[in-house]
């Protein structure tokens, strides 16, 4: 079995990666990053040393070098976690987005059809769906909730969305797409907001929350997403859509005084700024169907995920260091300062 791996550099990708590896002793991984700002290396250092794991230095919107590595690799399964993949910079410079968010979902599935796979695996997301209201709770997202994307990002994801299951109508791709919450966990780029909040209360530096924190998210912890790809992947149904989330709705200021207290600093430290142009008022999945037609739930329940994360990040300095003195820096006073 060879899986081809694609943006395993990243946050979700890396941590899928090491889950595989070490589940399936006889798969072969072969990674495919172009390593933009949001991929490193090093994040990859413990499966380079892995016989059964390959890394390809490529871009997945490069028809010729995807045709090679598919050629080399002929993989049985291909798994596409490449994305741009934060929303504040998909507000700033749509472009990129729609070229690797969508035209790198072609060139993946082009490659697919011409060598021909066992499993096309779409890497989605629930904001694909648009935002539900704060004060209906009984209102969740579900596969059959009608796409209503809010950014530039979620607009991408969703077009690459339709075009998978199109693919799969008209030239019978054997496709499934996973729609997941929000994930925290290992290697989480310090852009977003949990990495954000505990690197800066680290460094006493002012803890930036957009609009008044009230704001919902999903969280679930990677390894659950992980294991619901795995599974996916496996026993999935052809043409179908799952939505994956824990039931773990937080409003953003409650996760961003519940890491202050986990790190004993002062909440004098947020700071209320301007909000995201558009911003999603609340996200919440219904994961009722992947729980029962594939029997997964999630493992990690958030007060220990949450623990894991910063004892994680107070653990790897060295990883969100080397990331936060480079280009990080200008990103972080363009998006940040006098805001
Ligand atoms: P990330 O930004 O941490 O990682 C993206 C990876 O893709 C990086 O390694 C980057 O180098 C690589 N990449 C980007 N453009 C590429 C290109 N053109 N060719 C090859 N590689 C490229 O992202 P993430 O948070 O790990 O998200 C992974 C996937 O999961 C994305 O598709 C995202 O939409 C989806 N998703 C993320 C979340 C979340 O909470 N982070 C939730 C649901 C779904
Ligand atoms: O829901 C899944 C999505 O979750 C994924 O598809 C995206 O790839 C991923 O980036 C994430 O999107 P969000 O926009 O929800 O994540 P982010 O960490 O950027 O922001 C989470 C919330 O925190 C959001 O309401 C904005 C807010 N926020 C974020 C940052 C970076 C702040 O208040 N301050 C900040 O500095």
């Amino acid at each position: 079995m060879t899986i081809i791996v694609t943006g395993g550099a990243g946050f979700i990708g890396s941590n899928f990666v090491y889950h595989m590896l070490k589940k399936y002793s006889d798969y072969k991984i072969a990674c495919v990053d172009c390593l933009t700002y949001a991929g490193n290396l090093s994040t990859l250092e413990g499966a380079l040393k892995n016989p059964n794991f390959k890394f390809y230095k490529a871009d997945i919107c490069d028809r010729e070098a995807i045709d090679k590595i598919f050629e080399a690799e002929k993989p049985n399964i291909v798994v596409n976690f490449a994305a741009e993949s934060h929303v504040d910079r998909s507000i700033n410079d749509p472009e990129v987005f729609l070229k690797t968010n969508i035209l790198g979902t072609q060139v993946l599935m082009d490659a697919c059809r011409k060598y021909g796979i066992d499993r096309y695996h779409q890497v989605s997301t629930d904001e694909v769906y648009g935002d539900l209201p704060l004060d209906r709770p009984d209102l969740l997202f579900t596969e059959k909730t009608p796409i209503h994307a809010s950014s530039p990002y979620s607009a991408s994801k969703a077009s690459a969305d339709l075009l998978v299951l199109a693919y799969h109508r008209t030239y019978g791709l054997p496709v499934t797409i996973s729609r997941c919450s929000n994930n925290y966990g290992p290697y989480h780029f310090p852009e977003k907001l949990i990495p954000l909040m505990i690197i800066n209360a680290l460094g006493e530096k002012p803890l930036p929350v957009y609009g008044k924190g009230e704001n919902v998210r999903d969280w679930l912890y990677v390894s659950d997403h992980c294991e619901a790809i795995d599974l996916i992947i496996h026993k999935g149904a052809v043409g179908e859509v799952y939505n994956v989330g824990g039931h773990n709705e937080m409003a953003n200021i409650d996760i961003v005084k519940l890491i202050c207290k986990r790190l004993g600093k002062s909440e004098d430290l947020i700071t209320y700024v301007a909000d995201r142009k558009g911003h999603d008022m609340r996200y919440a999945i219904d994961p009722t169907k992947i729980h029962r037609e594939l029997g997964w739930l999630p493992k990690t329940k958030f007060e220990n995920g949450i623990d894991l994360t910063i004892k994680w990040y107070l653990e790897n300095r060295k990883w969100w260091e080397t990331i936060i003195s480079g280009e990080y820096r200008d990103y972080y006073k363009q998006m940040y300062e006098n805001r």
